[in-house]
């Protein structure tokens, strides 16, 4: 696994869109797989400010890692709105190219299928952007006995909804469940650059490349993938 240690934020989030760049450059109708949350928020606004000198995302295909069970795209705190208003409506993808999966499906587990038969139909993904919990998940998959595949439906921890809640107006209303892509389909991936920053995602880093592979540390299956780069600050490096 390839470490980049950053002086700070911004350079996290340069190089983070260099790596989405390239991709596209190299093949204009890549496939994406994209996070949510605080990480990437740096690398989406450089991607609003200078993909008009970089790249068109006219024939790019988009895959969301996971989304909140019972959250619509209406939903100011469902992923679905999150991308729309931070990525999506500033770039010039086209709707019909984004996938996110659907958080209201009438029968979710027909929706995991639906979702992981279109990655693999569309896929696969060229590159793919992971945040980490301070609990070491990726995408939505927490710290568990087993490790789950694909496509599915999680119970969050309260560790994760505690850490989510910041979005919310309270943390009752953040969702018990979300949807989220398994392991195997994120290492289904080519590439994989994950993002951290901050002393609260230290242990999960120092666990996920130093330690035993083992789905307590979700993070930790990215030592089975042959092409993970990870940017950290100095911060979340601290116990490398
Ligand atoms: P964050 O979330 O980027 O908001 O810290 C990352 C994650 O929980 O996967």
């Amino acid at each position: 696994m390839e470490v980049v240690i950053k002086d700070n934020y911004q350079e996290i989030s340069q190089l983070a869109a260099n790596y989405l760049f390239d991709t596209v450059k190299k093949k204009n109708d890549a496939v994406l797989g994209l996070p949510t949350g605080s990480t990437p928020l740096g690398m989406y606004q450089i991607i609003i400010d200078k993909y008009k000198d970089n790249c068109s995302f006219q024939n790019v295909r988009t895959f969301n890692l996971d989304e909140y069970v019972g959250l619509d795209k209406t939903n100011k705190c469902s992923y679905c709105y999150y991308m729309e208003n931070i990525l999506f409506s500033h770039i010039d993808i086209k709707e019909e190219n984004i996938y996110i999966p659907n958080g209201v499906a009438e029968n979710m587990e027909e929706e995991c299928r639906y979702y992981e038969n279109l990655i693999r139909s569309r896929g696969p993904m060229d590159i793919l952007f992971l945040g980490i919990g301070p609990n070491g998940h990726i995408g939505f998959n927490e710290p568990n006995y087993y490790f789950e595949p694909y496509t599915h439906v999680v119970k969050l921890t309260d560790n994760t909804i505690a850490a989510n809640s910041r979005f919310f107006d309270s943390i009752e209303s953040v969702p018990k469940t979300a949807i989220t892509m398994g392991m195997k389909t994120i290492l289904s991936a080519k590439k994989i650059v994950m993002l951290a920053t901050g002393h609260n995602k230290a242990e999960a880093i120092a666990k996920s490349i130093k330690g035993k592979v083992t789905p307590q540390v979700p993070g930790s299956v990215l030592q089975l993938h042959n092409n993970v780069t990870l940017i950290i600050d100095k911060d979340a490096a601290k116990y490398l």
